[in-house]
Parts: structure tokens; sequence; C-alpha cells
């Protein structure tokens, strides 16, 4: 049996986040004197951000370390009147969810503070550390806005009265990506550091920094520009219809570092340390590329780790290219002062060459090196990596040769860097005959040979092949076999987003198990309440810098998949940084492809150590939340391979991914669950990718010219994502799809193809053992001991019109759940009425949070009712779940539940969302 020790997972995570702590500026005041009394300021500090909204946040823990937490489990000596004052505040001014999905603030209400308060604070406390909190997330994007991008009045009037009370102040950001930095200049505080969104042991790390138990060792994963009007991007980011990606490559620091450098703030890459580090590197070729090796040596008085980043300039040949371009890194292991290592970076030919869109260089379509002299830099940031080495290539050199696959199709102009610097060219558009292009690529059918007995034992066990197998499947197998069931599906574990595989009656019964699929990024989502371990986000992770630290945190992820039977976790997303406004940059890692790319893998590595998978999302181009489900991205080819589909094409490649979740929007004007550019030429045929796509959670899918329809299961499957996710019932297939069989707009050789996909991802999980009945059990230990209703599964009510449950008897005491499934009949938007009665006095407050589907729909809070009933309601509950999963948190008891009462105010269209809902 395997065992999952939680500490050791609290305390690999703490490691983390530790690591991912980006200082920026330090006179000295860091780290904090444990000794000495420090007062803590802002209201976060009780009620920390441990990730964004939406699906990626959405995990339930038993315990959040915030800040104070931290500080105070470490054995800080804390200023106990502004401690108290806070928490007195926040006692009357709770957390506020928001209401439904993406309906959570960016910030919550800051304290107003006491001048007196803070006088008296700076009498006993030698230092002022003040925290800033955001959140952002699905549906969500950030604003330039206060509360959001910009800072509040209330969080302005802090940092003012504590500037003027205390001769040290430090700023510390709990956000998910970055924000207005301008407040250095109106306050100068003394020390700034990001501490990012660090799941439930964020400020246990967070502590060890501010303490000096580690140095800082965390760099800047994205640039930090003076103004948000000096990103590249921001120009067309708001758009909520087509979002012409005009900066092209030159996204981030590729910007920066070649057109703008003055515009920066803090460099890509950057982040000190609490001693100094000298690095020396050099150069040489190889066969294959390069080879750099860094001495680092420790010069200060403190131990720490630092970062060596490599960076290439190629040469500004027919193609223009960037100054700089990441092309690997390294992270010392812990330096004492004066102890020194070695580090290796290899870069291949591939990591510095370009992609020719229009056959500038003589060679349109192919990944090239142009002559002329290629030099590197080596350094602890972009800005300040020095020339190591260089060396020059004679003629123009093909890396490799692709075909035109993904390019738009709508005209614009993009940046380029001529001789004399930044110009606009025409972007090259498609030539692609995408119809013909699917006929060139379609699979042989599997003669049909109905039920030879053949079962799923058999192929695991070598005795038949997969194709035999697939032989026995008739039209509605195969068409069952493309739809994931979901949300919350009884087939698998309660609460999490998908089933998939053997969920239809037949598929079971030849011995296809049903794999299970939960969000997200940073950890599981397991809507019935129970409790799941919160890691930190993909940004703070890509701020580590650190691969190994990454796997062995992913490895205990993996082990705790085993433990909760979930095979496929909906994470790492992956897409770039573009503009610092995008809602769920906190989900992803980075404005850099390569640093995206590696972290990725490195995640995928720890998770692929225990057999579970990671599901590489959103493919591609899901860079704004504003109108996802429409929006196009419009980028050229040379964009989407170089920045883009890199990151991708490296967890493919290095971390072996084997599952992929496209997109709901769409790139260069086709919805991306239907592309079969995307799907088949660029992930299979040149990336070599052998697992399953699946399609992002009830996404539109076209074909090109067409309206998007939820239901063309054909176009999804012609372009090979193999599951639509999610449908209310994996038992019925689609009508569209046999329709699509009958006129020829399908052939069964493509619902084999994925067929197969999905079946030979299937063997290799553990459904598959869990199935043959030798899947190895995962013991967990040191977990604290569950509080949760779990009772969900057990306690479904069938939802056909309106229903009424009763709900006498139920428990309520503080801190008590209540979970029930709905099994929903008609998907559509409800009205959920409560109602409940107290004979507690008038002055009681009982609140109870409504959950469905793990998204919090509101507070309502009864007082004492004298006896008599009283209703609160939501006014419209979208239920787009056939298995839809409520859960009631009571804050307090003395509440007597009486009934809940569902009344349909209008379907759902489709298989799932209606217009209107998204
Ligand atoms: C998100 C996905 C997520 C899915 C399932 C969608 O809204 O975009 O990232 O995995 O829901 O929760």
């Amino acid at each position: 049996m395997a065992t999952l020790n939680w500490k050791d997972y609290l305390a690999k995570a703490a490691e983390v986040n530790a690591e991912g702590a980006v200082l920026l500026t330090n006179n000295g005041v860091l780290p904090l004197d444990k000794n000495s009394e420090t007062a803590v300021f802002g209201r976060i500090q009780l009620d920390y951000y441990k990730s964004g909204t939406g699906s990626g946040g959405m995990v339930n823990v038993d315990k959040v370390t915030g800040i104070v937490d931290g500080l105070l489990e470490a054995g800080a000596k804390l200023n106990e009147e502004v401690l108290k004052t806070y928490r007195d505040y926040v006692a009357e001014h709770p957390y506020d969810y928001g209401e439904g999905w993406g309906g959570e603030p960016w910030c919550q209400e800051e304290m107003p503070l006491d001048d007196a308060l803070v006088k008296k604070a700076a009498e006993t406390s030698n230092t002022a550390v003040c925290i800033i909190g955001r959140t952002a997330g699905e549906e969500q994007d950030n604003g330039v806005k206060a509360g959001s991008y910009l800072l509040t009045n209330g969080e302005k009037a802090m940092l003012r009265k504590v500037r003027d009370n205390f001769q040290k102040m430090v700023v510390l950001l709990n956000v998910g990506n970055i924000i207005d930095m301008g407040f250095i200049d109106e306050f100068s505080p003394d020390a700034v550091m990001y501490v990012w969104q660090g799941g439930m042991t964020g400020g246990t790390g967070s502590a060890k920094v501010l303490l000096g138990e580690v140095s800082p060792c965390g760099k800047l994963p994205d640039t930090i520009a003076y103004d948000i009007t000096d990103y590249p991007s921001d120009k067309n980011f708001h758009d909520r219809d087509r979002n012409f990606y005009a900066e092209d490559i030159y996204v981030g620091y590729r910007y920066f570092e070649t057109f703008a450098k003055d515009k920066v703030r803090f460099p890509f890459g950057f982040g000190l340390s609490y001693t100094k580090f000298e690095i020396s590197a050099e150069g040489r070729k190889t066969e294959s590329g390069a080879v750099i090796t860094a001495k680092v040596k420790n010069i200060g008085n403190t131990a720490g780790k630092e970062v060596v980043q490599v960076y290439t300039e190629a040469p500004n040949g027919r193609l223009g290219k960037a100054a700089r371009v990441l092309c690997g890194f390294e992270k010392t292991k812990l330096l004492a002062p004066n102890e020194e290592q070695t580090l290796t970076i290899e870069v291949t030919e591939r990591d510095i060459a370009s992609y020719d869109d229009s056959g500038v260089t003589g060679h349109a379509y192919a990944w090239v090196t142009e002559a002329g002299e290629y030099k590197f830099y080596a350094g602890s940031d972009v800005r300040s990596a020095k020339e190591c080495f260089s060396f020059t290539q004679n003629d123009t050199k093909v890396i490799e040769q692709l075909e035109q696959a993904l390019a738009p199709v709508m005209p614009f102009k993009r940046m380029v860097r001529t001789a004399e610097g930044l110009s606009f060219e025409d972007t090259p558009l498609s030539k692609v005959d995408e119809a013909a292009r699917r006929l060139e690529y379609l699979p042989e059918e599997i003669t049909f040979t109905g039920d030879k007995g053949i079962r799923t034992t058999d192929v695991f066990h070598g005795k038949n092949t997969l194709d035999e197998f697939i032989a026995q499947l008739d039209d509605n197998d195969l068409n069952c076999l493309v739809r994931g069931e979901g949300m919350c599906s009884p087939k698998v574990t309660p609460g999490t987003a998908a089933a998939f595989g053997g969920i239809a009656k037949h598929l079971e019964e030849l011995g296809i198990p049903a794999g299970c699929c939960s969000d997200g990024p940073s950890g599981m989502r397991l809507d019935v309440g129970t409790k799941a371990f919160s890691l930190p986000n993909g940004t703070l992770i890509a701020a580590t810098f650190n691969k190994p630290l990454i796997t062995e945190l992913f490895t205990y992820l993996g082990l705790e998949m085993r433990a909760n039977k979930v095979d496929c976790l909906l994470g790492p997303g992956m897409n770039i940084h573009r503009h610092p406004l995008n809602g769920r940059n906190f989900e992803y890692f980075s404005e850099d492809p390569v640093l995206t790319g590696d972290m990725a893998a490195a995640e995928l590595k720890g998770l692929h150590s225990q057999g579970v998978e990671g599901t590489i999302k959103h493919f591609c181009g899901n860079n704004q939340e504003t109108n996802r489900h429409f929006l196009d991205s419009a980028v050229s080819e040379r964009a989407l391979r170089e920045i883009y589909l890199r990151g991708f094409e490296t967890a493919v490649k290095e971390g072996g991914a084997r599952s992929v979740m496209t997109t709901y929007g769409k790139v260069n004007d086709l919805w991306t669950a239907g592309s079969f550019d995307l799907n088949t030429v660029i992930l299979r045929k040149e990336w070599g990718f052998d697992g399953f796509t699946m399609t992002d959670w009830w996404a539109n899918i076209n074909d090109r010219g067409c309206a998007p329809d939820k239901n063309n299961f054909a176009a999804m499957v012609r372009a090979q994502n193999d599951v639509y996710m999610v449908c209310a019932d994996g038992e019925s297939g689609s009508d569209n799809v046999i329709a699509a069989l009958a006129d020829g707009r399908l052939t069964r050789a493509e619902l084999q193809r994925s067929a197969r996909n999905i079946l030979s991802f299937m063997m290799s999980t553990h459904a598959m053992a869990r199935k043959l009945g030798e899947d190895e059990a995962v013991e967990v230990i040191n977990k604290p001991a569950e509080t949760v209703d779990d009772g969900a599964g057990d306690r479904v009510f069938l939802l056909d019109g309106d229903l009424t449950i009763d709900m006498s008897g139920v428990k309520t005491e503080r801190n008590l759940d209540y979970s029930f499934t709905v099994d929903v009949a008609q998907l559509g938007q409800y009205r959920m009425e409560m109602t409940a009665s107290s004979t507690q006095s008038e002055l009681a407050q009982m609140p109870v949070t409504v959950f469905s589907m793990g998204t919090a729909w509101g507070t309502f809070t009864w007082n004492g009712t004298g006896g008599k009933p009283v209703t609160f309601a939501v006014e419209e509950m979208p239920m787009f779940s056939r298995y839809t999963i409520f859960r009631l948190h009571f804050g307090l008891g003395g509440l007597d539940m009486d009934k809940i009462v569902f009344k349909k105010i209008r379907p759902a269209e489709g298989t799932g969302l209606s217009v209107e809902d998204i």
C-alpha cells in the first residue's frame, strides 16, 4: 500500500511558497527580527486569498494558513492590539463571496484605520507589514479599476497612515497576478514582495521568507511595466469580439527588451535575495546547439539559492527577432556563503530558431536559424544577463520543415522589428483548404465485427488488440464513447467535473472503466465539500523557477488523486500571460513559453510518477475571460508556434502529456473544439501526441463559417477532439453524430480513431486497474479528520417540474455542512427558496451559505423569527448539470430548517447552458 503523509505534503507546499515569493525592493528592512514586534495591517491578513476564483480555485480545505497565522505559528511577535482590531472588524464584515459564478469581488472591503491605533502601534512595533489582496478568475478579468489592478482609496489611506507613522514599512502582495506598482512612488515602502496566492500553506511559506529562515529566491515570471498601457497587447486586449494579436511574437520582455526598455519597472526574471551571488558563465557550440556553463558563487553572508537564466539574441535577419529570448534556466541548490555551484544549460537549435510563416527566408512554414551571429546572455534576470558566448552561422538552416497550419484568415497588421526598429506588416494569411486536408488524413475504417466476446481485460493482458476490441463497437457505442458525463456524475468520485469512457451501460458491460476528471491546476475540486489539498497557484509555481521542487510537490498531488480515484486533473493551465488583466492568469504560469512549458512538464512528471494524468489546458489562445465563449483570437502562425503553442509543445514532447483540453473560444475564426489543424495536424502529427483530447465544459463547436453549436459533435470528432465535456447523461448518443454518419459528413473511421485515443489512454489508468481489482490502495496519514457531510450521493432528489425537499430535522450546528444532489430532468434556470425558523433572540444571526457545484450563491442570515417560518430565495439559479450538488454551510446553530423549494423559470438550450447563461 502506498502512503500519502499529509504533513510532508504541507511541508513541501510551504517550501514552494517560500521559493516562489519574489522580493522586489528591500532597504534592509527584511528579514524581520523575530523578537521585535511587528504590526500587520490590511484586512486580508485574516482572509488570505489561497487562489483566484472559478474552477481553478474551488478546492475545499480544512484550513488555510494566512500570513498572520504563518507568522504566529513561526513564533513572531505581532502587535496584539492591531491584530485584535482587525479580528473584530472581520467578524463584523465577513468575507464577501459575491453571488454566483464569476461573482466574487476583486477585493474585500478594507478596514478604515484609526490614526491613534497606528500611532500607538508605531511606539511598540518596529516594523509594519501591509498586505494587499486581490482575486479574479473565470468570467472575471481584472480591470484598470480601484480594487483590481489599482489600489482602492481605503488601501491608499492605509499605506499613507502607516508610512507617516512607521520608520519601516513592508508591502506584501497576496495576488493572482501583477498589479499596478505606482504605490512604490507614492508611499516609498522599504520592501515590496509578491507572495502571490499560495494555496492552503501560503502564510507558512511567506513567514519563512519574512523571518529569514529562507532567503528569497523567486523570480518574476512576468515583466512589470510602469503603466498598463505600456504592454504591447493593451490596445487589443479588451475587445469583446476579436483580439488581434498585433504585437505578434513581441509579448512581455520580448517586446520591452527589443523596443521599450525604459518602460520597465522590474524586468522579467528579477527577484532579490538576502544574500549576493556572482555569476560567471561561458558557452560552447555543440552539434545540436550550444551548452552554457554558469558558475554561481554565494558572495554574501546568508545561505540562498540563485536562478541562472540564459537568453539568446538571434540575428535580426529577414525575420525580425526579439532582442532576448529565454532558452533555458536552472536553479542552484542552497548555497552557503562562499559556496559555489556550476550549472549546465543545454540549448538546442530549435530553442534558438524562429518560425517562418511567410517564406521570407526562402523556407515557408519551417523552423529556421538564419545566418548571422547568435549571442547568449546569462544572468539572474533578462536585463542584467551578460553576454557569455556567441557563434556565427554562415547560412540559413532549416531545423524543421512543417506545413502551414492554424494561420489567420482575417487580414491585420502585425508588429515587426526591421533594421530601423519597430514597424508593422501584413500578417500572412491561411492558404489551406481545410476540407481537403481532412480528407488527406482520413483514417482507415476497422471492419465492424459485432460482439466477439472481447473485453478490455483481454486487451489489457495482450490477448487481443485494441483494434479488435474497437471492431465490436457499433455506431451507438462509438457515439456514447465521445461523450463525457457531468458534472458530478454518480459514476465516479462524488463532486468531480466529469466521467468519461465506460459511462453508458453497454460500454461498461464491455469492460470499459469510467475515468474521473477533476479540476484543477492547484488541487482537486470536490464539490460535495470533501477536503483536498490546495496548492500554490500557477504564477507562484513559475516564480520558483525550480523544476525538481515542482515535480516533488506534484508527486504528492498524484498520490492524493490516487487516494480519491481521480484519473485526470484538469490542469496545468498553461496559457500565456499576454496581458496582466486576464482573469485566469493566476492559473497560468508566465508571459514566457519556455518557463511555461518547463513548469508544466515538471508538474506532469510528478503526476506521472503516480500513474495519474494532468490535462494541459486551454489549447490554445485562452487569454481573455470577457466574452470567452465567443471571442476570436486573431494570431499569426508564427506567434502561435513561438509563443502560444510552444509551452504545450514542451508539455507534450518533454512532459509526456496525454490529456488535453481545448478552449471555449475561437482561434483564427474557428472554435478550437472543431479545429482540425490544431487537434490533428499540430498536436498529433507534428508533436506526436498519443493521448486524448476533451473540450472545455459545454464548449461551442462549429464548422468554418458556420454558427457555433454545442451539439456539433461531428465537427468535434472530425477534428479529433475526442470527448465532449460534458453531457447530462452519457447513456444516449448525439443525434448530430448519427445524422452526420448517415449523410457522409463524418466517417465511422473518424469515430473509431477517437475511440482508440480514449481507450488506449484508459488502458494505462488506475481506472483500468480498479476495474481489474488490481489497483494499489493509498493510505493517507496525518490528515485532519473530515468534518464534512458527504451524504450528497445518498440524498438524491428528482427535479421534474417543481420540487419540495423536506428539511425538517437537518442539523444546523456551527460550521456544519449539509449536502444533497438534485437530479435535474430539465436543465435550466430555477428559483430556489429556503424556509427556516428560529426561536433564538431577534438579534441572533444565523448565516447559511448556499453552494451549488462548489460556487457560492449567497449567504442568507436568519435572525430569531419567534418560531415563524421565514423564506429567503436565490432568484435565478442555473442548473445545467443533470446531477447538481448543493451544499448548505451553517455558520451557527439555532436554526430550524423547514424546506427547500425549486421552481422552474426557463429551460436551457442544447447540451448545457443557454446563451443567456454564459
Ligand atoms: C473551465 C475549465 C474547467 C471546467 C470544468 C470550465 O469552466 O474553463 O478550465 O476545467 O470548467 O470545471
